[in-house]
């Protein structure tokens, strides 16, 4: 294993703007302290302290950490450690926990996540609540001054950027230790537009049925202002991801991608702030570079986004299954994949969403295309397999679900997403084409259920948007459009890992999606749950379009401003950024 020294960082000492002791020199000290106050004065008195989220349980503090010891402050924190809707809200929080800690050095401020109260986790760390990678400082952005603002601050001093909206990133980007946040989160409003026409386009262009919403906007507040206006807007697995961040920036899946594309797909108009100053309003009539870039390209590369556009569809009815197998008889569970693999393409081409759950094992899907008769015809045959063929105790559940908002907890979130603890992932795009030939299906069917059923947390997604296939708008890898699953496996820890056994959790994670990688060499991973050291991570995330993609960044961000890991322009593990990085040979 390569082990880096990285040097040490000077910003993450410039924190410590609420410490008495500062080990620097005093005039070092003194400048960076003004510095930070002239940024705060720039932005209003909307510069506010990263604090991690644990802190108040903590009675002592490693460098640049503020707050204290807060015993009714600690009851809420543990009240709430699992809960993602108080986690979004939090600067200093992260959903997945290793990204707010430093996972080279063990610097954490965490909690046990299955018994908060568990003394023992408190103390285990010398009963230090560290920074970690919490960011330093961030902007508590309200307007595009405030990040124009960021940018000149990091271009005049050196302290690296993050772009933080929820904290939900698989892969640590919305995060840094010595960093200052541009803090979206606090970015509102959701405005629904039904004769949306893009600025600078043409009056006689077709209108669409749209939503304009702020940078900060989450899906719980999108599923109900949907629901008050009878109207459907897509959400992913988890309600509190963020609409206009990383996920639609990224591309964004959901049950309903297959039919009505992805979050990506959807996106016709981004209001943005570029590293070099712009203040852009970005669609297919004017600024058409940066918009396609920003629609799979990935979130925090190009720009800031202020207020994002989305197509949104009217209220609709929701046909949906919920079934579970017993994998206790033998050659059950292989069966059901191989009933999936087999009918994976015409349940593609029938509209269905879905996603098959190794671990359950189960399935939930759904389909807004079909009449409810058409959906029962459509899946009788694995209702059949699974209420009269299977053996052991199976369940079929299928209902016509009213509207989205019925729908969404009970087939949707009814399998929660970890969150509030460390997890992390690895994935492949698996193409349509693999399914064609029994051979393909058969060898798909026996890497699942070899692979999968072993994995702490594995999902096959039935969630490429195949049915609505690839129209040119977005800068997504090209191969989600011929794929019908994105297969992915996980595994999550507790708070008392070391560098040492993290690597093998990586390592482990990273080798055991192989026998999917070798089964599509050509297709690639979707960057927002890939694995964190994806080989080849450009020609996986973004196929062909990385050149394009690559020149673009080149001209928005020539000064690398905002640069994060694996993205595109990414230079390397090797920047300071980058420090709490589990280092991983080859990399
Ligand atoms: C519990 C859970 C469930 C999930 N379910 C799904 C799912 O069903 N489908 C799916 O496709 N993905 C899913 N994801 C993955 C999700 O797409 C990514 O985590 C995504 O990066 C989240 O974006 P965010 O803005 O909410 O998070 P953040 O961590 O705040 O940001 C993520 C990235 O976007 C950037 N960013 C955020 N806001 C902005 C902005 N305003 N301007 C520019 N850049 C910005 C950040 O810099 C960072 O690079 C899930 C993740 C979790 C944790
Ligand atoms: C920024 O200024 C505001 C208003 O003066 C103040 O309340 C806030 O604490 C300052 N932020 C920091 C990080 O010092
Ligand atoms: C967390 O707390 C639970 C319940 O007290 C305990 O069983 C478990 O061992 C603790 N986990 C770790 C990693 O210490
Ligand atoms: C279920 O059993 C019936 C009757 O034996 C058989 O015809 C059918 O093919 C089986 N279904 C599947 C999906 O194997
Ligand atoms: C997308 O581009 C490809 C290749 O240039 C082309 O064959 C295809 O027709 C285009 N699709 C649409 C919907 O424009
Ligand atoms: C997306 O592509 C279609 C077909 O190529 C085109 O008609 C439409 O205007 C595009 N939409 C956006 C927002 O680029
Ligand atoms: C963490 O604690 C659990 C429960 O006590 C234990 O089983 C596990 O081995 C520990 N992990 C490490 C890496 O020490």
């Amino acid at each position: 294993m390569i082990f880096v020294q990285y040097p040490v960082m000077l910003s993450a000492v410039w924190s410590i703007l609420a410490l008495s002791a500062a080990p620097l020199p005093l005039l070092a000290t003194s400048l960076r302290l003004s510095a930070w106050a002239e940024l705060n004065r720039t932005v209003s008195g909307r510069l506010v302290q990263g604090v991690p989220f644990a802190r108040a349980c903590f009675p002592h503090v490693g460098a640049g950490v503020a707050g204290s010891f807060n015993k009714a402050q600690c009851e809420a924190v543990q009240t709430a450690y699992v809960t993602p809707e108080v986690l979004q809200t939090s600067l200093g929080a992260y959903i997945n926990t290793q990204w707010e800690t430093c996972q080279a050095t063990s610097e954490q401020c965490l909690l046990n996540f299955t018994d908060p109260a568990d003394p023992v986790a408190i103390a285990s760390h010398g009963g230090i609540c560290a920074q970690g990678s919490v960011p330093d400082f961030g902007v508590n952005v309200q307007s595009a001054e405030d990040v124009k603002a960021a940018f000149t601050f990091s271009r005049e001093t050196g302290v690296p950027l993050v772009v933080k909206g929820t904290g939900h990133d698989y892969k640590g980007r919305s995060g840094g230790a010595g960093t200052l946040a541009i803090w979206t989160h606090n970015l509102g409003g959701v405005v629904h537009e039904p004769k949306f026409i893009p600025t600078g386009c043409s009056k006689k262009t077709p209108t669409r049925n749209a939503v304009t919403i702020g940078a900060g906007v989450a899906y719980e507040e999108l599923v109900d202002f949907a629901d008050a206006n009878s109207l459907t807007i897509p959400a992913g697995g988890c309600i509190t991801v963020g609409a206009a961040g990383g996920y639609p920036q990224g591309g964004g899946h959901s049950m309903f991608s297959n039919v009505h594309g992805l979050a990506a797909d959807r996106v016709i108009e981004i209001e943005v702030v570029t590293p070099r100053g712009d203040h852009l309003i970005a669609n297919e009539c004017q600024n058409t570079d940066i918009f396609w870039a920003m629609r799979g390209g990935g979130g925090g590369t190009f720009g800031v986004t202020l207020k994002m556009t989305t197509l949104v569809f009217p209220a609709t009815t929701v046909n949906a299954v919920f079934a579970t197998i017993d994998p206790s008889v033998p050659g059950q569970l292989l069966q059901f994949f191989q009933f999936m693999t087999d009918n994976a393409l015409s349940y593609a081409q029938q509209g269905w969403g879905y996603y098959l759950y190794p671990s359950l094992p189960g399935i939930s899907m759904s389909n807004t295309i079909l009449s409810e008769k058409e959906a029962q015809a459509s899946v009788k045959t694995l209702m059949d397999l699974v209420t009269k063929n299977f053996t052991g105790t199976n369940t079929w559940e299928m209902t016509l679900e009213p509207n989205y908002k019925t729908y969404y907890p009970k087939y949707v979130t009814r399998i929660p997403v970890p969150v509030g603890f460390a997890m992390t992932i690895s994935s492949r795009l698996m193409p349509a084409k693999n399914f064609e030939t029994a051979a393909g299906r058969q060898a798909i069917a026996s890497a699942m259920t070899s692979i999968m059923k072993e994995a702490p947390v594995a999902i096959a997604f039935g969630v490429a948007p195949f049915f609505h296939g690839n129209t040119n708008n977005t800068s997504v890898n090209p191969a989600w459009y011929d794929s019908l699953w994105h297969l992915a496996i996980a595994n999550t820890w507790n708070y008392n890992q070391t560098a040492s056994s993290l690597t093998t959790i990586y390592q482990d994670l990273s080798t055991g999606i192989e026998p999917f990688r070798k089964l599509a060499p050509t297709s690639g991973a979707y960057p927002n749950e890939a694995d964190v050291y994806e080989p080849n991570f450009a020609e996986s995330f973004w196929g062909s379009n990385y050149p394009r993609l690559l020149a673009i960044k080149q001209k928005y961000d020539p000064e690398h401003l905002l640069d994060c890991w694996q993205c595109v322009g990414w230079k390397g593990p090797k920047d300071p950024r980058y420090k709490c990085y589990i280092p991983i040979e080859g990399l």
